[in-house]
């Protein structure tokens, strides 16, 4: 640790008091206080979770780095000349400047451009400029110790591809965090050979939270989102359901498209497709084969609090999302195949990536729906959600996604982690 941490205040939101309701309200204030946006820095993205912080394939070599944020803190991983991974805040020990300041790169070390401290690919500082002085006069005074000074380390874990960190000395390895009710089916898509197949990002215009509940919402993937009723890739009509973790912070949706038994109440709901007839001019983006033999091709699986894996027929995407300030948000799209594919695979990978994202088929509408849930809620932080779809808990539901259950499960943990009881 750097000699110049210190533990920074809480703001303990005394006035805070959640609804009597329970899980099922949410207050509007949560979106848009910045006090209580300063203690989730504190409590949630410096406290005892995983965030994520870049695919294993970021740093795949010796000397690779990437630099990211965890919540409002800039971090950088590195692999080191021996190849083992570490992570720190990208703050320079002496005046706290930026020390990298590339998104990714390969170097030897790291070197602050202000006055020139160089670290090691661990963090430690290694070198400092002028430490002697000049021709025997200035420098630093004789008891100025290297060892004393270095990036401040963030814990870091590898798990199923991806590069996890921690502040927290306390939170569990990964496997334990997310627990073994869903820890299998993360193994399922992510712990194979992958291979980046793209990536892009945006900004969207909403408290990080609203998207966390976004990808949450089973209620809505088949209303808003009418290509997926549309053209048949994912409706509620089929078999499916919801998996909460044990602590019920994280979540998988998941439906089986073969099984589909359509139902009338698609209709009442005046949802697109039963009103309009549409067709794909390139019905080839529909295109998919069987990868699994549980016989689900299309889920959502969460880990609390950023992060969701997509896997869309055979679109797989680690979606990650951070907060840029508390009505600003920016997501990050990471596209995968794995190493064996055939290079008709990865072209239909590659295709079906056009459901998802900024301009996709699909998820274009979750650009902009959770913004308009920010402006809607905004002068309205007295106010409270309703979210009693599929009930009052937050339990797992084994033959039905029509239910607000898993965004439930992410308030259950959220409350828990902030002390909102
Ligand atoms: S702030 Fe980095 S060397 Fe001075
Ligand atoms: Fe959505």
């Amino acid at each position: 640790m750097s000699e110049s941490r210190t533990s920074s205040p809480v703001n303990p939101a005394p006035d805070f008091a959640w609804p009597r309701e329970g899980l099922s309200r949410v207050p509007f204030r949560l979106f848009s206080d910045p006090e209580i946006y300063a203690r989730e820095q504190e409590k949630i993205f410096r406290g005892p979770v995983w965030n994520f912080l870049c695919l294993e394939l970021d740093v795949a070599n010796p000397g690779d780095f990437k630099t990211g944020n965890i919540g409002d803190t800039p971090i950088v991983v590195t692999r080191d000349e021996n190849g083992e991974l570490h992570a720190f805040v990208n703050r320079c020990a002496h005046k706290g400047a930026l020390v990298c300041m590339k998104e990714r790169g390969n170097a030897s070390a790291l070197t602050c451009i202000y006055h020139a401290w160089t670290y090691g690919l661990d963090g430690q500082l290694q070198s400092v400029a002028f430490r002697n002085g000049i021709k025997g006069k200035g420098g630093m005074p004789v008891d100025f110790d290297t060892g004393k000074h270095r990036l401040e380390a963030i814990r870091v874990e590898a798990c199923c591809g991806m590069v996890f960190g921690t502040f927290s000395e306390e939170t569990p390895d990964v496997e334990e965090f997310l627990g073994d009710a869903v820890m299998p089916f993360l193994k399922r898509n992510m712990n194979r050979p992958l291979k980046l197949l793209g990536t892009h990002s945006q900004v969207i215009h909403n408290n990080w939270k609203l998207y966390a509940e976004n990808v949450r919402d089973s209620y809505h993937a088949t209303l808003l989102h009418t290509f997926y009723t549309t053209f048949k890739i994912n409706r509620l009509d089929m078999d499916g359901g919801i998996l909460l973790s044990d602590k019920k912070w994280h979540h998988i949706s998941y439906a089986k498209r073969a099984t589909l038994n359509e139902s009338a109440e698609y209709s009442d709901a005046k949802v697109h497709s039963a009103q309009f007839g549409s067709d794909l001019e390139g019905p080839e983006l529909l295109d998919a084969w069987d990868e699994f033999d549980d016989g689900i091709t299309h889920s959502i699986q969460t880990m609390f609090p950023t992060i969701a894996i997509q896997y869309t027929l055979n679109s797989l995407a680690v979606r990650y999302f951070s907060p840029r300030g508390v009505n600003e948000t920016e997501l990050f799209w990471m596209y995968l195949g794995v190493e064996d594919d055939t290079p008709e695979q990865t072209d239909i990978r590659v295709r079906q990536g056009n459901l998802t994202g900024a301009a996709g088929l699909v998820s274009l509408e979750d650009g902009c729906i959770s913004e308009f849930v920010q402006r809607g809620t905004t002068g309205s932080g007295h106010h409270n959600a309703f979210m009693e779809m599929g009930g009052t808990e937050a339990a797992s539901s084994k033959n039905s996604r029509a239910t607000e259950a898993s965004i439930r499960g992410f308030w259950h943990g959220y409350r828990e982690i902030m002390g909102f009881d």
